[in-house]
């Protein structure tokens, strides 16, 4: 039997914003995240602008993409960007991921005329692993630089005026693929690269540090002691991966119990953000440098018959409903977790989009996405929330998750989640501070708990209206769906 949730929205005290780059996007070297997914070449079939497929890069535009994550990584640290410009590029393999050829078509032109198609900004991952600090102050300079034989080059290139960079990653997981080095090596090599990577006048990079994984604040403390003063931002990676590492659970194959133990371990975003803000807060109380969970987001068995080196998985409810906890935890740490990146965009990992050939679905976790864009750039208003457990077996957790924003149109907007598989919840949240009259908004629900969307069947689980909303006398009353994703405006 189904309790009520019930809550407060403190309208009357709005918190931090609710950073678009929250929304950020991670396109990394790996299967078809890039060739074959987002790039196919002017000479293809597929119709394309500049060799970037027109069907994946429209459907991105409607997730406003903030800002996209390139070229890794683990492929980042082994990266030397001269392979990727000009006329005369090399075939190298990818060693990291698959073995397979790479063909460095796409090279850092490629990579910006993505960041103009989206109209995102760009956040480049350095190699500090395998390259030279001077490798990567030149490759900033031929980005940045309005002049000098650098400048020269990326002109008769084609490209004269230089390009914003607005985010710099030193490296990536320098605790393991970015060099196995050890925390005090690793803030070591942050200090020495970040010193030589430097904006134009006028100009600023925000350099983010490489940083832990899941729960190693001992990896975050001793970033923070030794390189608090050199960057500006500092990185944490978190997967949510049922069953343990190496990844084991199918991505569609699953009952009840795989259902729970996922989403029991979506919940544990906030406990891991908790214990890494709490050790920034100790070396930089004034809340200068950001946290960057730059990579998140479901990690499950290669989808069988793929080369397990690509990481593709499909992408059903479940990992709707992850993404919506995740999202809507964000919101309790906006105050200091300024980034946030899911891995990834096209065809790996937890993909916004997936291509087969010249076909392109829309993943439940993109409707997510899409359906939290008035989230990007609002002002958090702090949602206190009492619900009642979801339990299955050994499996308990929160109900309904929910956050709430004040848009930047004057809107109120509520994302509310329901990870029940089978129950629909009453969710009373009384508007403390504001006044709306009327809610509208749509659901994400699918036929069962494993649905999701293919070529042939590409509108499986995709939003649609929803009616479960009232507002009378300053209170929100939801009936919450069984196994949905809910977002509301508030006029
Ligand atoms: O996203 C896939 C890989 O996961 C990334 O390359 C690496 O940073 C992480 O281990």
């Amino acid at each position: 039997q189904a309790q009520d949730a019930r809550g407060t929205i403190r309208a009357y005290d709005p918190g931090p914003t609710y950073d678009r780059r929250i929304f950020t996007q991670f396109a990394e070297h790996l299967g078809t995240g890039i060739y074959g997914g987002l790039y196919v070449g002017t000479d293809s079939p597929i119709p394309n602008t500049n060799g970037f497929r027109n069907d994946v890069i429209g459907a991105l535009r409607e997730l406003r993409v903030p800002v996209v994550r390139w070229p890794g990584g683990c492929f980042a640290d082994e990266y030397h960007w001269r392979e990727g410009i000009g006329a005369n590029r090399p075939v190298k393999i990818n060693t990291h991921w698959g073995g397979v050829t790479e063909p460095n078509a796409v090279g850092t032109h490629e990579f910006f005329e993505l960041i103009d198609q989206l109209d995102a900004e760009a956040y480049i991952s350095g190699n500090v692993g395998s390259g030279t600090p001077r490798e990567m102050a030149e490759w900033v300079e031929y980005i940045t630089s309005p002049a000098g034989s650098l400048a020269e080059e990326r002109a008769a290139n084609g490209r004269a005026e230089p390009w914003a960079l607005p985010y710099f990653g030193l490296g990536n997981e320098l605790w393991g693929c970015g060099g196995n080095m050890r925390a005090e090596y690793a803030a070591d090599e942050t200090r020495r690269y970040a010193t030589f990577v430097k904006a134009p006048a006028g100009t600023q990079i925000i350099k983010i540090a490489s940083g832990a994984s899941d729960d190693d604040v001992e990896f975050t403390r001793t970033m923070m002691q030794q390189t608090v003063r050199q960057v500006d931002a500092l990185s944490l990676h978190h997967y949510t991966v049922p069953g343990g590492w190496p990844p084991s659970r199918s991505a569609t194959q699953f009952g009840e119990d795989q259902w729970a133990e996922t989403l029991a371990g979506a919940y544990e975003i906030d406990q891991i953000l908790a214990s890494h803000i709490a050790v920034m807060d100790q070396y930089d109380p004034d809340n200068r440098v950001w946290l960057a969970l730059d990579e998140w987001g479901a990690w499950y068995a290669p989808e069988p018959g793929t080369n397990p080196g690509f990481l593709q998985q499909q992408n059903s409810l479940r990992d709707a409903l992850l993404a919506a906890i995740h999202l809507n935890v964000f919101a309790k740490h906006a105050d200091r977790v300024k980034m946030t990146a899911i891995a990834q965009m096209v065809n790996v990992l937890q993909a916004m989009v997936l291509t087969d050939g010249d076909q392109m679905v829309r993943t439940p976790t993109f409707h997510v996405f899409e359906m939290y864009v008035p989230f990007q750039d609002g002002t958090v208003l702090p949602l206190d929330l009492a619900t009642p457990d979801y339990t299955f077996g050994e499996h308990a957790m929160p109900a309904i998750s929910a956050s709430a924003v004040r848009g930047r149109d004057g809107k109120t907007y509520v994302a509310l989640s329901n990870v029940d598989p089978d129950t629909a919840i009453p969710v009373a949240l009384t508007l403390d501070g504001m006044t709306a009259r009327q809610v509208s908004g749509r659901v994400l629900t699918g036929a069962a708990i494993n649905s999701h969307n293919t070529v042939a069947r590409p509108d499986a689980v995709v939003p649609v209206a929803f009616t479960g909303a009232r507002i009378a006398d300053s209170r929100l009353n939801v009936t919450m769906p069984a196994r949905s994703v809910v977002v509301l405006q508030l006029d």
